[in-house]
């Protein structure tokens, strides 16, 4: 296998987009990303969208991107994993790659969710779940992960502070994303004091309904070495794994197996132990989601999530950061779209370019991204070589 690396990066500010359709977004980040690489060359392309065909009608996306961004001919691959489509995207056009089969393939990933109504988008994010054991009984994504954050409660004696501290320290990185969909600052009372949406989460402990795209250019390192334009940024890890897709049939609410096998595998592969790693973006799709995800990945113990959390260990300036780019809930979540935009921050850190939310010092990064209630996940780790 050829070593990888990752030699542009593109997105645009994410959020309500009534103004532009999907392709104008998967034009605009595509383009972001050329400009960005400094190269005009694609040998091949892979898309990520968990659901365009429900939410804006178009399916297809394998023709219609490569055709509106003006590269007829190109193949090109849409891929699906829930909301892991995106990290999926990545991990397609790595193998790509790293088999000598392409030289610069782009991968690509998009939602346009807010076309809908929020009952159409609920209902098409839910198809991600178990429709005969979950769906079918009218069970959503917020309830599904308000079951996982009251038996975490109930066990770990996790408290609702606890849990209001991702959102608030989320989105105090967020603010500091030009990116970001909802880039202001919350408090731990506003958080508990938003509306309820499941019980004990409210609105602001959950990911909100976005628009957005983004895109990276991968290319064999030994190439971008030689380019010189950004510090050389080299896929050295990647794991993917798949969980039960009901949450009833795991044997235990709390064990994320899928982030777990994900996460060592992506170090293992990489030769690296999570004390190796200088930040993580993860799949904050719900506050009670990144506390279970980084006790699932190693970076505290089980039951550790929520008193880390409120100390300050998973803060820009702490031991361990988590999410300096404000994460899925300030920065957004268009579905398809986020496991990219977890790449793009870690490309922007690891160059030093990430201004006020830089975290010091950082050499590795590792990206998690999630589909559904943890039924797959796709973990990569990013380093500068
Ligand atoms: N965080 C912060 N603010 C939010 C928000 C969020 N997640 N979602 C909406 N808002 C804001 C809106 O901007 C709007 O503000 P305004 O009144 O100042 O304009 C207000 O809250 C109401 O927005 P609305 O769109 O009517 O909210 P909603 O009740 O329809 O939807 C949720 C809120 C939480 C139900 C919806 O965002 C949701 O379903 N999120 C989860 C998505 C999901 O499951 N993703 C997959 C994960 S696996």
């Amino acid at each position: 296998m050829r070593d990888v690396a990752i030699i542009g990066i593109g997105m645009m500010h994410w959020g309500e987009l009534w103004e532009k359709s999907i392709r104008d977004l998967c034009v605009e980040a595509s383009l972001a990303c050329i400009e960005d690489a400094g190269v005009d060359h694609i040998d091949a392309m892979t898309i990520g969208s968990m659901s365009s065909g429900l939410f804006t009608g178009q399916e297809h996306l394998a023709s219609m991107v490569p055709d509106y961004l003006g590269r007829k001919h190109l193949p090109a691959t849409r891929v699906e994993s829930a909301c892991a489509s995106g990290g999926l995207a990545v991990r397609t056009a790595f193998l790509e790659v790293a088999s000598g089969m392409s030289d610069y393939v782009l991968a690509v990933g998009v939602e346009k969710m807010t076309d809908v109504s929020g009952g159409m988008a609920t209902y098409a994010l839910a198809t991600a779940s178990d429709q005969d054991y979950e769906a079918f009984h009218g069970v959503t994504f917020p309830g599904l992960y308000a079951m996982m954050a009251r038996a975490h409660m109930e066990r770990f004696g996790t408290t609702r502070e606890q849990l209001a501290q991702v959102p608030v320290k989320n989105h105090a990185n967020g603010s500091k994303n030009p990116h970001a969909q909802f880039p202001f600052t919350v408090t731990t009372e506003q958080v508990i004091g938003s509306v309820m949406v499941a019980d004990p989460l409210t609105l602001l402990d959950c990911s909100p309904i976005t628009d957005g795209a983004a895109a990276v250019l991968l290319a064999p390192a030994e190439k971008a070495r030689k380019l010189g334009k950004h510090p050389t940024t080299v896929i050295t890890g990647i794991g993917q794994a798949t969980d039960t897709i009901a949450l009833a049939q795991r044997k235990d609410l709390l064990q994320m197996g899928a982030v777990e096998e994900a996460t060592l595998r992506a170090l293992s592969m990489a030769g690296r132990s999570i004390k190796d790693i200088s930040f993580a973006e993860v799949h904050d799709c719900f506050s009670i989601a990144e506390i279970m995800v980084i006790e699932a990945m190693g970076v505290v113990p089980a039951g550790q999530g929520g008193p880390a959390t409120l100390d300050g260990y998973t803060a820009i300036e702490g031991a361990f950061p988590v999410n300096p780019s404000g994460g899925l809930k300030s920065k957004g979540h268009p579905v398809g779209a986020t496991g990219v935009a977890q790449i793009i921050e870690a490309v922007t850190q690891l160059r030093g370019a990430a201004g006020e939310r830089q975290v010091a010092g950082a050499t590795a990064a590792l990206t998690q991204n999630m589909g559904g209630s943890g039924g797959s996940s796709v973990v990569h780790i990013v380093e500068v070589q």
